[in-house]
């Protein structure tokens, strides 16, 4: 019988879960981050705000975005793949929705592979529709970026939705 998924703590990502993160990096995507990547993002870059997701001790998932005044860009999402479809990368994107507001965005978006239907599928279920299309935008295979967005992240009926779907989550 599968085990019920375990809780998951979301706090600051620091210098020290970078090794872990990197292994979850190279689960994830066919063009990992490299250690600098994630380095520079948390000691360098003031408009970066990253977060891991801890079961226990182990890091599982971590996400990450800028807030650049009234914009906020989500710059990556990802959980172990041994921890994938328990809400966990759902969790992570409330607490970068909530970052965001507290930190006074308006809007947030990102840049979603086209093949990658199960992502699109987690922005979607929080209000987030394809805007654009980047052509080629991803140099492994030439693949499309969907470019997605969220807008009036301050107005009451986003708040509302976002604790009603945290709550549900809980
Ligand atoms: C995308 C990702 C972060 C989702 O995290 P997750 O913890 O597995 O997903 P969740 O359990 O939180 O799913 C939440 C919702 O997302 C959607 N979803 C997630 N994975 C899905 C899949 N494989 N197929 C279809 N829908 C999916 C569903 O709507 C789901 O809600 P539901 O369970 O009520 O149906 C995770 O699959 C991952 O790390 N993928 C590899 C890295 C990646 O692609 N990151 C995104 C880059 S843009």
């Amino acid at each position: 019988m599968k085990s019920p998924p375990r809780s998951l703590e979301i706090e600051p990502m620091r210098v020290e879960d970078i090794p872990v993160v990197l292994e979850v990096e190279s689960l994830c995507f066919p063009t990992p981050w490299p250690r600098n990547a994630f380095q520079n993002e948390l000691t360098d870059n003031r408009l970066a705000h990253y977060f891991v997701g801890r079961c226990g001790d182990e890091v599982v998932a971590y996400g990450g975005l800028w807030v650049i005044l009234e914009d906020a860009h989500i710059t990556t999402i990802a959980v172990h793949p041994r921890h994938q479809r328990n809400h966990f990368g759902e969790r992570l994107l409330v607490a970068l929705l909530e970052e965001s507001i507290e930190r006074g965005a308006c809007w947030v978006t990102l840049e979603v592979r086209e093949s990658n239907i199960g992502a699109q599928n987690l922005y979607k279920k929080y209000g987030f529709t394809i805007v654009n299309t980047r052509r080629g935008y991803y140099s492994d295979n030439d693949e499309n970026a969907l470019v997605m967005w969220a807008g009036n992240l301050k107005g009451e009926i986003f708040r509302n939705r976002l604790a009603v779907m945290k709550a549900g989550l809980d």
